[in-house]
């Protein structure tokens, strides 16, 4: 069986972004790969945080993994500073890994840009921790939305590099994608993400998801409800596509182009078919938040079983690096 490896940040805000873009299509990998799923919590430490609320976060995305399907009897889910072995062969890969390949990445451009006062080292070498993650379980495939592709490529670039200076030792992990590469923001224009504060919650309460849909954006060539709409160029037609069912989509679709509906129609529609579909998640999330020791349980029996298989691949890898053994 081939190994899927991914991962997702403790970021304070699990969004439909990541559940349409990744943990969707991780829940269906489940069937057919041996899965190891990852809370990234050292790769959350490069942004602005909280301490007080970190242990807090990672209890709340994994209680939202959960409930999304991840299932710990088939999968191994774990939290990454509870294997320390990922930081270990992080720092090995910086050794391999070119300087400039890692300053031109556009995701530590963005993340500078947002944040100037908080370019730290982390950040630059945060997609060095990405290949460990990957690596460590020689996994050969990494399900991600289309904003991981270009570090996904620069860990095939760093798998490369290892193998042929130290001997093959580890495949080279393929992307795999679903259907919502790229979920844009309620804004309509950048990526959905926490940090930019465009997102939809899968927490979201129903008033909230009104609100929010409420507000998002919509085919600005569409200014009176008279005017026949582009369902194929409206933000809020293109995620009724994730709620609805196809035909449902095809006659609110039809309702704005020959405008017998109009955008206020087409977002309420949307809302409560989101609604609907977030209910059950938000209900099963909060079933396993009411028992915080059953979380741990999950997480410190993930740990376990990925720290066996960490240890393995280290006691290989510094064999090759030729580091005498203790
Ligand atoms: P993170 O936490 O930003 O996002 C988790 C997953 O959600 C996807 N995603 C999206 N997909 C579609 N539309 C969006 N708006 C959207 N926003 C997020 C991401 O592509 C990702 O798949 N660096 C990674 C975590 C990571 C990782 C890894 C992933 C650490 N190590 C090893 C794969 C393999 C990240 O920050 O994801």
């Amino acid at each position: 069986m081939e190994t899927v490896f991914s991962g997702i940040q403790p970021s304070g805000g699990f969004h439909i972004g990541n559940w349409l873009g990744a943990v969707q299509n991780w829940v269906k990998l489940q069937d057919d790969y041996r899965c190891i799923f990852c809370i990234v919590d050292l790769h959350a430490l490069t942004q602005h945080y909280e301490p007080a609320e970190m242990s807090e976060r990672v209890i709340t995305l994994t209680s939202e993994l959960l409930a999304c399907g991840i299932d710990p009897a088939r999968s191994i889910l774990f939290v990454q500073s509870h294997v320390p072995e990922h930081t270990e062969l992080a720092w090995i890969l910086a050794t391999v890994t070119p300087h400039g390949d890692l300053s031109r990445m556009t995701q530590f451009k963005d993340k500078s840009e947002r944040a100037p006062d908080n370019i730290n080292a982390g950040l630059l070498t945060y997609p060095v921790l990405m290949a460990a993650d990957i690596l460590l379980y020689k996994a050969t495939r990494v399900p991600v939305g289309d904003d991981q592709v270009q570090h996904l490529e620069l860990a095939r670039e760093i798998t490369r590099k290892f193998n042929a200076r130290f001997g093959e030792t580890f495949p080279e992990p393929q992307p795999l994608f679903t259907k919502a590469t790229r979920i844009l923001g309620l804004d309509g224009k950048t990526k959905m993400s926490k940090s930019v504060g465009n997102s939809l919650l899968i927490a979201d309460p129903p008033e909230v998801i009104r609100k929010k849909i409420g507000n998002a954006f919509t085919d600005p060539t569409r200014v009176r409800k008279v005017d026949p709409g582009h369902p194929e160029s409206c933000y809020v037609c293109g995620l009724q596509g994730y709620f609805a069912s196809p035909e449902e989509t095809a006659r609110l679709h039809e309702g704005c182009r020959s405008a017998t509906a109009g955008c206020v129609d087409s977002k309420r529609a949307l809302a409560e078919n989101m609604i609907n579909a977030l209910a059950p998640l938000r209900e099963k999330a909060a079933e396993w938040k009411a028992h915080p020791d059953k979380i741990r349980q999950v997480l410190g029996d993930g740990a376990q079983t990925a720290r066996v298989i960490a240890a393995d691949t280290m006691a290989r890898v510094r064999e090759r690096l030729g580091l005498l053994a203790p």
